[in-house]
């Protein structure tokens, strides 16, 4: 078979499988809600696309009897524990996170019990057992805001990020104890390829997002969640962009801003430009419609946990 007859199959496959989603969709009363770190076709094909705070929001105000939420386990527990009567599906059910998972609720609940009288904080970003031991969940779109809320001299513990809890610590003026995780994907930009990056292109701005390590933020223009970069980049007046957060992204900055260069930012010890995440890549179409079908795997979790963990959220909710 020819290449180009091989792209015409592939092209009328997908065309076949973006019909059966919108028509199962339907018949399901489903909706899909797409984080921007995944693939563009998901995104594509998305009712909605937005950062873990909006998917968070979004979740509440639908009226759909499904929500099939493209992104990681934990953004589909939030919208579980959020909406308890639904069924939230998370298309491939082994779509982890490596931030939530260098935070074990048990080991979690003994370092709170070494700290007394501290508030717990904790991101978004970890399992239902850990917000369950929590006093507020925030995002990156939200931490800064929800941080100050709280008297100055208030002693915090913050996880399980230390490169957000160190960024936010930063600009609060704040001592929070940190637990001591991090994401693989933004702790592996090179900061020696970014420089690289920023003489070729001078005229360049870098966006980071706030779970890359101090080093990197030192060089960027702007810090925040994918939401605050995306809309950082369409207001902005400048051209070029080096973007050292999950190459997913670029697909919707480039979307809004046709005349404007991205450039992803790379990773260490690797020939390759981007920097993926191959949790958030495990959603396909094929398992999208798939799950629509059988309307599995669905999101469980336990009743007690889900009691505990669905205050801290919304006390993020109302804070934000
Ligand atoms: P946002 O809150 O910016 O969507 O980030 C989620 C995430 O997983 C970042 O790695
Ligand atoms: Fe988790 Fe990092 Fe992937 Fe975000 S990019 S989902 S923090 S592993």
């Amino acid at each position: 078979m020819t290449v180009e007859k091989c792209s015409r199959n592939a092209e009328t496959e997908k065309t076949a499988l973006v019909e059966e989603i919108s028509r199962l969709k339907k018949e399901k009363d489903a909706v899909i809600l797409a984080h921007y770190y995944q693939r563009p076709e998901i995104q594509d094909i998305a009712d909605h696309i937005g950062d873990s705070l909006a998917l968070a929001r979004i979740a509440t105000t639908l009226p759909n009897r499904v929500i099939v939420l493209c992104g990681v386990h934990f953004m589909g527990e939030t919208a579980k524990i959020l909406c308890p009567e639904k069924t939230v599906i998370v298309p491939d059910d082994s779509a982890g996170c490596s931030l939530a998972d260098s935070c074990p609720a048990d080991e979690f609940a003994e370092f709170i019990k070494a700290h007394p009288g501290h508030t717990v904080i904790s991101y978004v970003n970890t399992s239902a057992a850990v917000k369950a031991l929590t006093d507020v969940v925030v995002t990156s779109g939200n931490a800064r805001k929800i941080v100050e809320s709280f008297p100055q001299d208030q002693k915090i513990i913050f996880g399980p990020d230390r490169n957000l809890g160190n960024y936010i610590n930063s600009v609060t003026g704040r001592n929070m104890l940190l637990w001591n995780g991090a994401c693989h994907v933004h702790e592996q930009f090179s900061l020696e390829k970014i420089v690289a990056l920023k003489k070729e292109h001078p005229s360049a701005q870098v966006l980071a997002h706030p779970e890359c390590p101090r080093h990197l933020l030192m060089v960027a223009d702007k810090i925040g969640s994918t939401a605050v970069l995306l809309d950082y980049a369409v207001a902005s007046d400048c051209k070029e962009f080096i973007v050292a957060t999950e190459s997913g992204i670029l697909h919707k900055m480039q979307a809004m801003c046709p005349d404007k260069t991205f450039i992803p930012a790379p990773p260490n010890d690797s020939t390759c430009a981007c920097n993926e995440c191959s949790f958030m890549k495990l959603n396909t179409l094929q398992k999208v419609a798939d799950s629509l079908r059988t309307l599995s795997p669905a999101i469980e979790v336990d009743e007690d946990i889900m009691d505990k963990a669905r205050k801290p959220i919304e006390r993020m909710l109302q804070l934000s």
